[in-house]
């Protein structure tokens, strides 16, 4: 399978790229604005891959060209450019790719960090609205931390929440992430059920920066 991560030369871009390069013999598309800097970002992710001894298949393209050639996309770019990314790939989607987001909407203060979604209720609601009709929406990979993704000497052991109202596409993007190690998927309902799983990310920021104990604080359901 093809997976492109869109702004994939950002955090969470980088690590769910490293662990999908690392643990899984999927490609790996990194697609930036910029096709040089996804480029760059490529090389960046080879040499980290390559200290760990894989030989990694990554390549690196502009944003339409990786969703133009990817069976999965994910859009790795920060929720208030979700709608627009979706928009200007969106004659590079069709009924056969999956668009996987794990956009949150946040709004910071001094208290800490809190889910502020946008009129759609969530950003995964917000980007099916803008996504072609036939295009399949997930969201997944909301409350993991990037630092901990791109950390591959970090033995993953957490869960990642995944919604969707396409049967077909949920069990993919499922069954995708439990390929990642230590990674466990599970299934949180339809789309309506997003803005729950967002706002899980805000909690566990706030937690990481209340026990100094703990950073990249992640969830595992029991
Ligand atoms: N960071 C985390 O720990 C984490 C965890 C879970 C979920 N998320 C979610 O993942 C998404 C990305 O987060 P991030 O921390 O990886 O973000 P980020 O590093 O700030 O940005 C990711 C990429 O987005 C692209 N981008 C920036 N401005 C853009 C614009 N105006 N239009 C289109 N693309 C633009 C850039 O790629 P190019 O310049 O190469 O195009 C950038 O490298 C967010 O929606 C966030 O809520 C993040």
């Amino acid at each position: 399978m093809r997976i492109a991560l869109l702004g994939g030369t950002g955090d969470i871009g980088e690590g769910l790229a490293l662990r999908f390069a690392h643990d899984t013999d999927h490609e790996v598309l990194i697609g930036s604005r910029d096709p040089e800097k996804a480029r760059d970002a490529v090389a960046d992710y080879e040499a980290a891959l390559e200290d760990r001894g894989v030989d990694a298949d990554v390549k690196g393209f502009a944003n339409e060209m990786a969703a133009d050639r990817a069976d999965v996309v994910v859009l790795s770019v920060p929720p208030y450019y979700a709608g627009d990314t979706v928009e200007a790939v969106a004659d590079r989607l069709d009924s056969d790719t999956i668009l996987v987001t794990p956009a949150v909407g946040m709004k910071g203060d001094e208290d800490g960090m809190h889910y502020h979604p946008p009129g759609a209720g969530s950003v995964t609601e917000l980007v099916a609205q803008r996504a072609p009709d036939e295009v399949p929406v997930v969201g997944a990979f909301h409350n993991l931390a990037a630092g901990k993704l791109a950390d591959l000497e970090v033995a993953f052991d957490l869960d990642t929440l995944v919604v969707a109202d396409d049967a077909d596409a949920k069990r993919t993007v499922l069954d995708l992430s439990n390929e990642i190690e230590g990674l466990r998927a599970l299934d949180a309902g339809p789309l309506a059920n997003a803005a729950e799983v967002e706002s899980v990310t805000p909690l566990v920021i706030n937690i990481a920066k209340y026990n100094d104990e703990l950073h990249d604080v992640g969830v595992k359901w029991q």
